[in-house]
């Protein structure tokens, strides 16, 4: 008993009180009815709309008092229509207590996961008894996008340097370089998390020389999942330098040729005003 006086950072005041004995006898229905709860799977940032499945009517709702909570945590209560937030679901839960109470949380984050329960207590003889309880897991999945292969040119003659990274999955990635089924040796392998999100970011460089054609797979694993991007090298490929002279080499003759035009034209002009 007690486990949300002790954790919650506010005084231990009545109403936490019967709050945690809820708790308890929530947990005891809960392992004693040994239901599964309906789950529900979800990606980062989404939006997840979460049912007390109980029908009744507006007027009968507001003399009900409806608790969230996400495992032994408080989510939200709703006391005679009145709601009231726990801060880590502030400013982006949604509560609808029309016909069918149910809650919106927005901006889903890792942390989100767990197991989501609504408990109803109806009035009864100057006491409030259970008269509703439902439960839905939530999962909560953060994928990685197919990674992007990035061309960071020659760190010297005929070694071509490229990044491969991706960012914004869970859990932590490994990247590997391969090359006809072999691992290759990346440098600058970079990984890093995002203490908020708790999302993790990875990128690798690899050098490779030009002189022969490649076919590199960088490959990138978390949990039990992969992602992963082809990056094809020919030899008589032309580098991207000898593009860069391909506009000069259009401007310089269309700027000349303009020039020449206009140089006609006003030579011609001023000859003829000079024959008159
Ligand atoms: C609640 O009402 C909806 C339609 O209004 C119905 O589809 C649903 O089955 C009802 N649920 C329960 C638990 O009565
Ligand atoms: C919620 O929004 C209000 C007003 O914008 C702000 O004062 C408060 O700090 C926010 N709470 C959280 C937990 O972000
Ligand atoms: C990778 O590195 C190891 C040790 O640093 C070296 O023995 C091996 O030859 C390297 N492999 C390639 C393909 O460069
Ligand atoms: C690793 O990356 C840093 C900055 O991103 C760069 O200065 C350094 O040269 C790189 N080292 C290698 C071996 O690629
Ligand atoms: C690249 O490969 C060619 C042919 O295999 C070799 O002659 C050359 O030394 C290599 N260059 C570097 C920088 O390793
Ligand atoms: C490299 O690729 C090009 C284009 O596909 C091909 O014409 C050439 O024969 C290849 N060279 C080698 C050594 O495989």
């Amino acid at each position: 008993m007690g486990h949300t006086v002790k954790r919650g950072t506010l005084p231990a005041k009545r109403p936490y009180l019967w709050l945690s004995w809820l708790l308890v006898l929530a947990g005891l229905f809960h392992f004693c009815s040994g239901i599964i709860p309906k789950s529900v799977t979800k990606r980062v940032k989404e939006a997840v709309v979460l049912s007390c499945d109980y029908n009744t009517s507006t007027e009968e709702l507001t003399s009900l008092r409806i608790y969230w909570q996400k495992d032994s945590k408080m989510v939200l209560t709703v006391l005679l229509g009145k709601v009231k937030v726990w801060p880590e679901y502030e400013n982006r839960t949604i509560t609808d207590i029309t016909d069918n109470p149910r809650i919106v949380i927005l901006a889903l984050r890792l942390s989100d996961s767990g197991t989501y329960t609504c408990i109803i207590q109806k009035p009864e003889k100057r006491t409030y008894k259970v008269e509703h309880l439902t439960s839905v897991r939530l999962m909560i999945r953060a994928d990685f996008p197919v990674p992007t292969i990035n061309d960071l040119g020659n760190p010297s003659p005929n070694i071509r340097r490229v990044i491969c990274s991706t960012s914004g999955g869970f859990p932590r990635p490994h990247l590997y370089w391969l090359e006809n089924g072999e691992e290759l040796n990346a440098t600058n392998t970079t990984l890093s998390q995002d203490p908020e999100t708790e999302l993790y970011t990875i990128s690798s460089e690899l050098d490779f020389n030009m002189t022969s054609n490649h076919s590199f797979l960088c490959l990138v694993k978390y949990g039990d999942l992969t992602v992963s991007q082809t990056f094809d090298w020919k030899k008589s490929k032309p580098t991207p330098s000898a593009n860069q002279h391909l506009p000069w080499t259009i401007i310089i003759p269309v700027s000349a040729c303009g020039i020449s035009v206009i140089i006609a034209v006003i030579l011609t002009l001023t000859c003829l005003t000079c024959s008159k």
